[in-house]
């Protein structure tokens, strides 16, 4: 497959900083050779730079000019990115998903397929900039990209994913705001709770139902805090109780054999807080897995 590494420094979306190391510890992690070495095509597209903008500072909404900038760089970017391949974009915090996603659901739409988009955090991301306590736009892009109102300084959404096109699976931190707007949405939500009682697979299988029903195109947003601080400590906003190795690494393998997949975020990788290169190195991993690495074919002969 024809693999495009996008980077996205983006370190605007909240206060503390060190996003921006992201791509480059990705690279250093080997994400591209691991990529080639499952006998993928890989281009790795270098850096971008966020776009200028005339818009103030906000009081409450942490560094917006810059974060709108990104939003109209990165839409951009992956418009032009989706039709040459599966784009990549190596984060850079959360905020980056406000561009990317609005882009690819304009591409959707150019090619007349809906999207779909898979959240895997351990947040919902579901503010708006009026409704966020911290001001940290990070918080928010699910709220832009299925085309809630209230981002007036932001490129008007296009193509406005429906809700129930959306699926959240490890959520463990919602805020009241949050909580109360997702209840008049068709989002689905498999939380730590669910997966706890019943496992990560069903969830996911029965979205993937519907992604391959509607003949769907897939967009994956990988959040760092989707995972364990255990084993995923590189990360500003740490909430205990995350997934497993296992489960994360199943949630993988299960997206690669629905051939599903067309782009992907990596995201909230903050390398300054890592151990020893291990966030990097397992987001890698975990990117492998997506991408086709296994251990044997189902099924496994089973022992008599
Ligand atoms: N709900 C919190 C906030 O709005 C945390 C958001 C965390 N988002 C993230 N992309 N890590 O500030
Ligand atoms: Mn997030
Ligand atoms: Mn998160
Ligand atoms: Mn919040």
């Amino acid at each position: 497959q024809d693999i495009l590494l996008i980077g996205a420094p983006v370190d605007s979306g909240k206060d503390r900083k060190g996003c921006i190391m992201g791509p480059d510890a990705y690279r250093t992690a080997r994400l591209a050779e691991t990529l080639v070495e499952l006998g993928h095509n890989v281009s790795d597209l270098g850096n971008l730079t966020a776009e200028n903008t005339d818009i103030s500072e906000h009081d409450h909404l942490v560094a917006l000019p810059q974060t709108v900038g990104w939003t109209r760089t990165l839409q951009e970017a992956a418009k032009d990115a989706a039709p040459k391949g599966l784009p990549i974009f190596l984060g850079g915090d959360h905020s980056l998903a406000l561009g990317t996603v609005t882009g690819i659901a304009d591409h959707a739409a150019d090619v007349g397929r809906p999207l779909f988009v898979l959240w895997l955090d351990a947040h919902s991301d579901f503010h708006t900039p009026q409704s966020t306590a911290s001001g940290n736009l990070h918080g928010t892009p699910t709220a832009y990209f299925t085309g809630r109102t209230g981002f007036d300084a932001f490129p008007a959404v296009n193509n406005p994913v429906p809700t129930e096109n959306v699926c959240m699976i490890g959520l463990r931190s919602v805020d009241p705001a949050e909580h109360a707007a997702l209840a008049d949405t068709n989002v689905s939500i498999a939380d730590m709770r669910a997966i706890d009682e019943g496992g990560i697979r069903a969830p996911l299988a029965e979205f993937l139902a519907k992604v391959e029903a509607a003949n769907g195109l897939l967009h994956v947003s990988l959040d760092v805090d989707f995972l364990d601080p255990d084993i995923a400590p590189a990360v500003g906003t740490t909430v205990p109780g995350g997934a497993t190795l296992r489960e994360a690494h199943l949630v993988m393998e299960m997206l690669h054999d629905s051939q599903r997949v067309t782009s992907l975020d990596l995201v909230e990788l903050n390398p300054f807080m890592d151990e020893r290169g291990k966030t990097a190195s397992l987001m890698v991993d975990l990117t492998a897995s997506l991408m086709g690495r296994r251990v044997f074919d189902r099924p496994t002969r089973a022992f008599t």
